[in-house]
């Protein structure tokens, strides 16, 4: 992973298939950066191997063995600025983050969500778009603000809810998607093609035909 210039930090909490996506895209050249250091807050997160056996730094900063939010947020900020990074992807972490995080990284922090935002932030957010009978639902790439799962938004991914669906098939068609959208707008970031004017982000290009849609139930 030498020779690129540009240096990203990860955050997460599990599995980290979302880590992977961003590792293959690193990999593949798709995404013009390095990634310096991943960082989980759960020592037994699969995510930490998948990055070990990318060859990548890990380290394991333990929520649980701080005294609140600041230290362990302090820790988190001095383990990423030693590792000279650039943007923060945060990457199923599932922590939230304190202005003091969130004010140090303005601008270079970044979370996906599986939901389309600013429809169901927080948690259990595929239920709940079920519970809704949305007839899409989706995931999010997004500037990281004070407020949870709120912020500019950088891309978004657009998929069905169908009838049948439980909240885990959702969920993986959601993730499916994920795994295509976040390298996609790690890439646009890394390459300078974000712009954030009154909250709405610019992206140069546009790469937006007016003819595209999306239409649903799929029409006869
Ligand atoms: C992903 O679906 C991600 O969008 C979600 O956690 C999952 C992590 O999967 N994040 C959030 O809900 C944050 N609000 P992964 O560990 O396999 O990437």
């Amino acid at each position: 992973m030498s020779g690129a210039s540009f240096r990203i930090g990860v955050l997460i909490s599990g599995s980290g298939s979302n880590l992977q996506a961003l590792i293959d895209g690193v990999k593949s050249g798709f995404i013009p950066a390095e990634i310096a250091l991943v960082i989980s807050n759960k020592a037994d997160a699969y995510g930490l191997t998948r990055a070990r056996e990318a060859g990548i730094e890990t380290r394991v900063v333990d929520h649980k063995t701080f005294e609140g939010r600041s230290p362990f947020e302090h820790e988190l900020i001095r383990a990423l600025d030693d590792a000279g990074v650039e943007l923060v992807c945060l990457a199923g972490f599932m922590r939230v983050l304190t202005p003091l995080f969130v004010r140090h990284y303005l601008g270079r922090l970044i979370n996906i969500h599986p939901s389309l935002l600013p429809a169901f932030a927080g948690l259990h957010v595929q239920q709940r778009a079920i519970d809704a009978g949305v007839r899409f639902s989706g995931c999010t790439v997004h500037f990281v603000e004070e407020e949870v799962d709120a912020g500019p938004i950088i891309a978004q991914a657009v998929v069905p809810v169908l009838p049948s669906d439980r909240a885990e098939d959702l969920a993986k068609r959601i993730l499916t998607q994920e795994h295509r959208l976040y390298p996609w707008a790690v890439k646009l970031f890394v390459e300078g093609r974000t712009q954030v004017k009154e909250r709405v982000v610019h992206i140069q290009p546009a790469q937006w035909g007016a003819e595209q849609a999306l239409i649903g139930p799929t029409p006869d």
